[in-house]
Parts: C-alpha cells; sequence; structure tokens
C-alpha cells in the first residue's frame, strides 16, 4: 500500500513529546507554558451564552451559499467596523471551518503540484505542514532584529527568495512568535512586490486584536481598502473570540477590482466542494462577536499580566525580547548546542514544557518561546522552575 508523499514520513513521538508522555504517565505534573488553547486555561467563558446563540440556529434551514450566509459575513464586517474602524465588505468573505483551512482553500485556488509560498522565518509552524499538504512547498525569507530589538521583514532577502514557482508570499500581522505587527510601509512594501511579481499576498490576522503599548508604527487590518495586490486576510473566532472550538474562520479578499472578482468566483466553486461551516455557528456568528469580546478583553488581560510577570521574572542570563502583540514572549539565553535535549531536561527535571527555538526555525540557537496564556498561578510556577533549573540545564 502507497502512502501520499505529501505526509511527513515519520509520524512517531520525537523525544520531546515522550519525555512528556513519560513524566504524565507517572503521574507527576507539568507545568505547561506551551499551551495555545484559551479554553483550558481558566478563563470564565459565558459558556450559557455562547449555548443559547448557538442554540438559535439549531433549527434553521440548511440554506447553502458558498460564501457563507449573509448573516455571518455581516458579523464579521461588524466585527472590523467595530474593532478595527475598517469597511469591510461582507461579499468578499468567505467563511471556513478555520484559518488553517482558509489557507487550503488559497493553495487549492492559487497554484499547482510544486508551487511555492514564501513564508517568514522564524515562525509558528503551521504554513510549511498545510502548503505540503495540499502539494505545494513553503519557502523561508528571513525575519531579522533591527537595531531597536524589533524583528523585521527583510525585504531584499524576501525578493530573492522568490522564484519561477512561487505563487504567493504570506505576512503573519502581528507575527507569531515574535509578536510583532508589520508597520504601514512595510505592509505597502509587500503588497507592491506581489503586485509587481503577479503574486498573491496573504495576511494570516489571528492575532490582530492582541496588541500591547508600543511605539513603532503599525499597519491595520489589511481587509480595509484595496491595494495594488490581490490580497487575501485571514482570520477566525478561534483567537478573536477565543473559541477554536467552535469552529469558524474566514477569508477576505481584497485588491484590483478584476482580480478580486476572478479570485472570488474561483473560491466559490473551491467552498462550495466543501460547504464546511456547520449551520448553527453561521446563524450565531453575530451574537458570538458580541459575547467574544468579553472573552477576547480577559485573554488581552491574562497575556499583559503573565507578560508583566515574565519582565520582572526572567531567569538569570535570559533577556525578554520586545514583543507588540500575540499570545507569545520571547526569552534568549546563552546558545544550546542542542536545544531539543534541553527542552527535555526541561520537563525531566523541572516539570516544565517550553517551546525550543528550533520548533520555530529560529535561525540562531537560544531562544525559548513562551506562551503567555495559562493561569498566572501555573505560569508563575513555570518562571520559577525555569529560574532554578535553566542555568544549570544550559
Ligand atoms: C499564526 C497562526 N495562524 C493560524 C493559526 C490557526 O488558526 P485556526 O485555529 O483558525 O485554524 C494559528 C494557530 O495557532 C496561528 O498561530
Amino acid at each position: 500500500m502507497q502512502f501520499s508523499t505529501r505526509l511527513p514520513a515519520v509520524l512517531e513521538d520525537n523525544a520531546l513529546a515522550r519525555a512528556l508522555a513519560a513524566r504524565r504517565a507517572a503521574g507527576l505534573p507539568v507545568l505547561d507554558l506551551t499551551v495555545s488553547d484559551p479554553t483550558r486555561v481558566g478563563l470564565d467563558y459565558p459558556y450559557a451564552d455562547i449555548a443559547a446563540a448557538l442554540a438559535a440556529g439549531a433549527g434553521a434551514a440548511h440554506a447553502p451559499h458558498p460564501r457563507g450566509r449573509p448573516e455571518a459575513r455581516a458579523g464579521i464586517a461588524g466585527y472590523y467596523a467595530e474593532n478595527h474602524g475598517a469597511r469591510v465588505d461582507a461579499e468578499r468573505v468567505h467563511l471556513t471551518a478555520s484559518t488553517s483551512e482558509g489557507y487550503g482553500f488559497l493553495f487549492k485556488l492559487l497554484g499547482d503540484s510544486g508551487a511555492e509560498i514564501l513564508a517568514p522565518q522564524p515562525s509558528y509552524p503551521l504554513i510549511e505542514h498545510l502548503a505540503t499538504l495540499d502539494g505545494w512547498r513553503a519557502r523561508p525569507y528571513p525575519l531579522a532584529v533591527d537595531p531597536a530589538g524589533r524583528w523585521r521583514v527583510d525585504l531584499d532577502a524576501l525578493a530573492r527568495a522568490i522564484t519561477p514557482a512561487t505563487r504567493a508570499i504570506a505576512m503573519v500581522h502581528p507575527h507569531n512568535p515574535t509578536g510583532v505587527f508589520a508597520t504601514p510601509d512595510e505592509a505597502c512594501a509587500l503588497a507592491e512586490l506581489c503586485a509587481a511579481r503577479g503574486l498573491a499576498l496573504v495576511a494570516d490576522e489571528v492575532f490582530l486584536d492582541y496588541t500591547t503599548p508600543d511605539s513603532a508604527p503599525r499597519a491595520g487590518t489589511l481587509a480595509a481598502g484595496d491595494g495594488p495586490a490581490l490580497t487575501f486576510t485571514l482570520s477566525g473566532l478561534s483567537k478573536t473570540c477565543g473559541m477554536p472550538q467552535l469552529k469558524l474562520g474566514w477569508i477576505h479578499t481584497g485588491g484590483p477590482r478584476e482580480l478580486v472578482a476572478a479570485a472570488q468566483a474561483r473560491l466559490d466553486f473551491i467552498a462550495d466542494a466543501y460547504l464546511s461551516v456547520a449551520t448553527p455557528v453561521q446563524a450565531a456568528a453575530g451574537k458570538l462577536f458580541a459575547v467574544g469580546a468579553g472573552v477576547r478583553a480577559q485573554i488581552a488581560a491574562r497575556v499583559e499580566a503573565n507578560a508583566a510577570a515574565l519582565a520582572a521574572n526572567a531567569p538569570a542570563g535570559f533577556s525578554v525580547a520586545k514583543r507588540a502583540g500575540g499570545w507569545q514572549a520571547l526569552v534568549r539565553g546563552p546558545a544550546a548546542p542542542d536545544e531539543e535535549a534541553l527542552a527535555r531536561r526541561l520537563v525531566e527535571h523541572a516539570g516544565v514544557l517550553a517551546h525550543p527555538g528550533y520548533f520555530y526555525d529560529f535561525a540562531e540557537s537560544g531562544w525559548l518561546v513562551l506562551s503567555l496564556l495559562p493561569e498566572p498561578a501555573i505560569f508563575g510556577a513555570g518562571l520559577a522552575a525555569l529560574r532554578e533549573w535553566l542555568p544549570k540545564l544550559v
């Protein structure tokens, strides 16, 4: 029996996952500083309101539309107007089950087997997996730290990374895990580069709502206004409302009018083949945005409280990187020759799970990525354990 080469050759757990499973099997506690699911960090979810919103749509007739129910798309336009001061045309929106599915639709739309998307490095390792599953290749373009300590797109290196197979450039705004927003100049430069080279710009804005005071100028949502390039903006309830369990995401299509129309007609065809978004969540979308505002505020407060705790309690010899948004923090320490071994020893000795930089493809070793979502007591205990153990283990 042959299986697709689009799948990883090795599916077994790595050494870190095995160490974690062994610790849990032994009944020992784990302080998880990688958690990314907001439903599991002790927030006060308005589950009754969520259930009531979904129940209202449970009896709605199945009226499939490739872009999704108009009231859901109007809810998304409302979200942009209220939270980002942006006028978004609901007709430019296609609903998806998640942002990840949105990437999959775009790969089907924009290229054939062997097509390439350029994605930032370092980065959360999602685009590469999704691209490979659709027969694409993800190729990295570098982010580099500028003299002010902010991660920036290296535009020259990005232009050099374009090949004849390149079909799209991904920007993550704000970026996971560096927490950096594209500046208005960067967003313009990316759109101009895409337009000049006939590429699509894919803006992943799942963390757009989570900002921290920072003096650097930042671009707003790319769903607002029509730039020179065909531009797809991706987001979803998973982060905007802290509701990954509800499975509702979207793609907004922007750019030159004719290109938008051509792309949307084809996206209609793709979305119609799947019709993957359940009716109750579509019918409930408007209410879920209203309910989600409270969840979002709780997540934002949690992230900032943990960021402050980290700033005050960084392990000796480690510095905390500047961040402007998102749910993650970066900590930089001495170069570690074997980052996986370090992460494994942290689990075994300190009972702390933290992501080593190699998981995000950092060019140099020494980075640790911490989630800012954990409950404060767990985050504080995790930091104390890191302070005790990191100096012994690196
Ligand atoms: C940058 C980024 N984009 C997309 C996703 C996936 O979002 P969704 O849950 O909507 O598929 C994640 C998940 O963490 C992410 O970090």
